[in-house]
């Protein structure tokens, strides 16, 4: 996804309240180098302070209220709106609205939160005096992926904020308001840019190749990869590239049936493969990693086919025969 020389990452952010958060976003935004752009700023509460910041500084905005229709209905309206929009991802920030199971799943991945705790403590509402009741030294807030169970998705970035001992449910939230303005507009940055982080895009593939049987990860001139088999003896079926040789590729390398099927795929889908320097010549072909819609699925599958083409017999039979069931 966007980088300096690609696209901004479209947004859409829901709110219903003051939208400080969202305000903080837009801001980030308009900075130079941004990786997303706000493309709508959509409500459930029609007087939303929010809004009229955001249509004062000239952004899209819609509203729906939820009263008096079911949750799936307010849901598909807002739903709408943001693929009208274009957006490519959903940001809550201070949706007060609990979503149905459809709608999250058609976004999981695409969906982000901020809760004002250090989840997993304190889910739900009254945060800071839950905080403050227990005696924590630190409240604070985090960033989620949004998943059907409420405050419960992988958490991708917190910030920390130490509790006084003075502190009021009220002090305490306005001090968290701030950090949260910090930590939301970069960690949504952070999530979009992902796939154009190498450290991402390895960590992923290092779990779908060490998840093959009888695999371990060993550098090759200067680059990671996985090889199948012994320690001391075994083959490598995937290699990991990072912009090598100039090229502006992070891929991962690995073995076709014959260079007839290299060259085919090179040339029928080049937004997908390449033909790497000397790997290339003995049949290795580059599947792309950082392109937009890649499809993790599908490196699994090369991933799984590159093992078969070099694993030992006795592993490949074993596999054959599990297959089967
Ligand atoms: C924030 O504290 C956020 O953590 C929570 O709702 C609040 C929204 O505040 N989910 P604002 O509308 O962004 O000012």
């Amino acid at each position: 996804m966007p980088d300096g020389s690609q696209s901004k990452a479209r947004i859409a952010v829901f709110i219903s309240g003051t939208g400080t958060n969202m305000a903080a976003l837009l801001y980030a935004s308009r900075l130079k180098d941004a990786a997303f752009e706000i493309v709508l700023v959509a409500s459930n509460v029609e007087g939303a302070e929010g809004l009229t910041l955001a249509r004062t500084e000239g952004l899209a905005t819609f509203t729906h209220s939820h009263k008096g229709i079911t949750r799936e209905e307010q849901d598909a309206a807002m739903e709408a709106a943001a693929v009208e929009a274009g957006a490519d991802y959903i940001v809550l920030a201070g949706y007060m609205r609990i979503l149905s199971q459809g709608f999250v799943e058609r976004w999981e991945g695409r969906m982000l939160n901020i809760h004002p705790s250090l989840l997993p403590k304190y889910k739900g509402l009254n945060t800071f005096a839950r905080a403050i009741e227990s005696g924590d030294s630190h409240a604070g807030s985090s960033v989620h992926i949004v998943t059907h169970e409420l405050d419960a998705g992988e958490v991708l970035a917190q910030v920390k904020v130490a509790i006084a001992a003075d502190d009021t449910a009220e002090s305490l939230a306005a001090r968290v308001k701030i950090a949260e303005h910090q930590l939301y507009p970069r960690a949504v940055a952070d999530y979009v840019s992902r796939g154009n982080d190498p450290d991402h895009l390895y960590a992923r593939l290092r779990e779908l190749a060490l998840a093959l049987p009888e695999t371990h990860e060993k550098t090759s001139h200067g680059s990671p990869g996985f090889r199948v088999g012994t320690v001391k003896s075994g083959k490598f079926f995937a290699h990991f590239s990072q912009m090598h040789h100039g090229s502006q590729h992070i891929a991962v390398l690995v073995k076709t049936s014959s260079m007839d099927e290299l060259l085919a795929l090179v040339e029928t889908q080049p937004e997908t493969y390449y033909k790497p320097d000397y790997y290339g010549a003995s049949g290795w072909v580059g599947v792309i990693l950082n392109r937009p819609g890649l499809d993790w699925d599908h490196v699994q599958d090369w991933l799984m086919r590159s093992w078969r083409e070099v694993a030992p017999a006795r592993l490949t039979k074993l596999h054959d025969a599990a297959d089967m069931f």
